[in-house]
């Protein structure tokens, strides 16, 4: 069915006049399928979205190939093998952990059809992670389309108008925590670097289906807090602190990390030559954990972060928030070299190989040297030229208060904790074409890994472009960003369960 016969079914289904307005809303809503519980609904019901990205058609970004790019994902339970005889009963996309890697051209329009065939009445729904879509194609229920029920289906379709590092993930409580993510790669046809290859390597905390599940541990914090009764299943001694994030890595204690869907005693291998120029791009999936990487007997060339070009840095190990991403040229050496993933403040690694010749593969726990050299941050990059954000002056400048703590877990925004059920209420607002500065003022005792849809901002006045900034406690990280993209935006904390416990805001567009 194309997409105008799909919007018929859908007025139809709806009962409504085809009258222009509505066309529009269901155009930027996507095409409703199955049963329709989807579809937008005009009666008001508080259910449904609303504000500018909803009822105007997706503006597509300039510079379209012409090419659609389509693809399904079938939300389901599956019995995943995550490698050395683990295998963990867990929701995934198409059976697989992570998902099958999406890869574009800049330019292209991605056309993908979610089907959910989750148990019970769990609604899901996709989200494109730092890829500036339009508001209704943004995957957040029921702040930009109605969940997707079981039975349901939901299609996005955008086009991915900036090259880089993405991923894709639910935003409908804890699912980020499930097996349900891949990495989402959009190609430049006018690649300006140099390489003969490329490795993604997406990292995951992990614990579905083997100590519990997302739920579950969302359950434990929140009702005894990580200090308190949550006992085993979460990790709250704070024995683990971690020097790069000034404090606790995480309130919980999971029993893998996985570097693309394994574990460490059954690792990913990447095969290539010696001599050979790699593009490694690194995806933190995790809910809970950052990372410090590094590739032993390896220098790292940072050159991008968040999808974004950054004056190359030479570094031994970069650290990864949840929900950021790191791009860094490697020439390989000859021999079997660990790619770990050390999770900060937890004291446990991911690992993952790359062997380009002869020789014994290094043990299961491996930490090389590169781990404690020199540790690119964010802080320390800068824009590359062409992506700094033009100087102008602070149109409205919006405080941001990171509260809460890891005891009550009661993670909340200016002291708020944030309610799907009225998401707007306290939002922070803009206008289009205003140049928008937050002060990212962290005042807990935990790092936060401070995320916002639909925009990439800039950290200070020339430092890196990102759509997630990690801010250490007692820190203050301002960031700028121009408002060109209308709509609901949610602003948080990609701690998926700092998140649900209301660290999370949207930053909304008025007129
Ligand atoms: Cu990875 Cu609100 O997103
Ligand atoms: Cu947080």
């Amino acid at each position: 069915m194309n997409a105008v016969d799909r919007r018929s079914v859908l007025l139809a289904g709806l009962g409504v006049a085809a009258g222009a307005g509505v066309a529009a809303g269901a155009d930027a809503l996507g095409s409703a399928t199955a049963t329709g519980t989807t579809a937008p609904n005009a009666s008001g019901d508080p259910g449904a979205p609303r504000g500018p990205g909803a009822s105007g058609s997706p503006a597509p970004k300039s510079g379209g190939t012409g090419a659609e790019h389509r693809l399904s994902l079938t939300a389901a339970p599956a019995t995943v093998d995550l490698g050395a005889g683990v295998t963990a009963r867990t929701w995934a996309f198409d059976g697989r952990v992570p998902a099958r890697e999406v890869r574009l051209t800049a330019g292209d329009t991605l056309v993908a059809e979610l089907a959910n065939r989750l148990p019970g009445r769990t609604g899901t729904a996709v989200h494109w992670h730092g890829m500036a879509v339009p508001n209704a194609m943004d995957g957040v229920p029921p702040v930009t389309q109605r969940e997707v029920l079981p039975g349901a289906g939901f299609t996005y379709r955008f086009t991915a108008a900036t090259p880089g590092t993405y991923f894709f993930h639910p935003h409908v409580g804890v699912q980020l925590d499930t097996g349900m993510y891949a990495a989402l790669i959009v190609e430049d046809p006018r690649e300006p670097m140099a390489y003969d290859d490329e490795w993604v390597v997406v990292l995951d905390d992990w614990l579905d289906g083997i100590k519990g599940t997302p739920d579950r541990m969302l359950q434990a914090l929140t009702s005894g807090g990580s200090g308190g009764s949550g006992g085993e299943e979460t990790d709250g001694d704070g024995s683990g602190d971690s020097g790069l994030l000034r404090g606790a890595g995480g309130s919980v204690a999971y029993p893998y990390h996985l570097v693309n869907g394994r574990v460490p005693a059954d690792p990913d291998t990447y095969a290539g030559k010696p001599g050979a120029r790699v593009r490694l791009r690194i995806v933190n999936a995790g809910s809970d954990t950052a990372y410090r990487v590094a590739l032993g007997g390896h220098r790292l060339t940072v050159t991008h972060t968040d999808g974004y070009p950054v004056e190359h840095q030479e570094a031994d190990a970069v650290l990864v928030g949840m929900g950021e991403r790191y791009d860094a040229l490697v020439t390989l050496g000859d021999g079997v070299f660990p790619l770990v993933a050390l999770a900060e403040g937890k004291n446990r690694t991911g690992l993952a190989l790359v062997r380009t010749g002869k020789g014994a593969a290094p043990a299961a726990g491996v930490r090389p040297a590169e781990l404690n050299g020199r540790v690119i941050t964010a802080d320390l990059l800068t824009a590359a030229e062409d992506v700094r954000l033009r100087a102008a002056p602070d149109d409205v400048t919006h405080l941001v208060r990171l509260t809460g703590s890891m005891d009550r877990y009661d993670w909340s925004i200016n002291r708020r904790r944030f309610d799907m059920r009225d998401p707007r209420a306290a939002a922070f607002t803009v206008r289009r074409g205003q140049r928008v500065r937050l002060d990212l003022k962290n005042v807990s005792e935990m790092f936060h890994p401070m995320h916002l849809h639909g925009h990439t901002f800039q950290l200070g006045t020339s430092g890196a472009r990102k759509d997630t900034v990690t801010v250490l406690p007692h820190r203050t990280v301002t960031v700028r960003l121009d408002a060109d993209n209308p709509g609901d935006w949610l602003l948080h904390c990609h701690n998926v369960y700092h998140g649900e416990a209301g660290m999370m805001a949207l930053l909304s567009y008025v007129s």
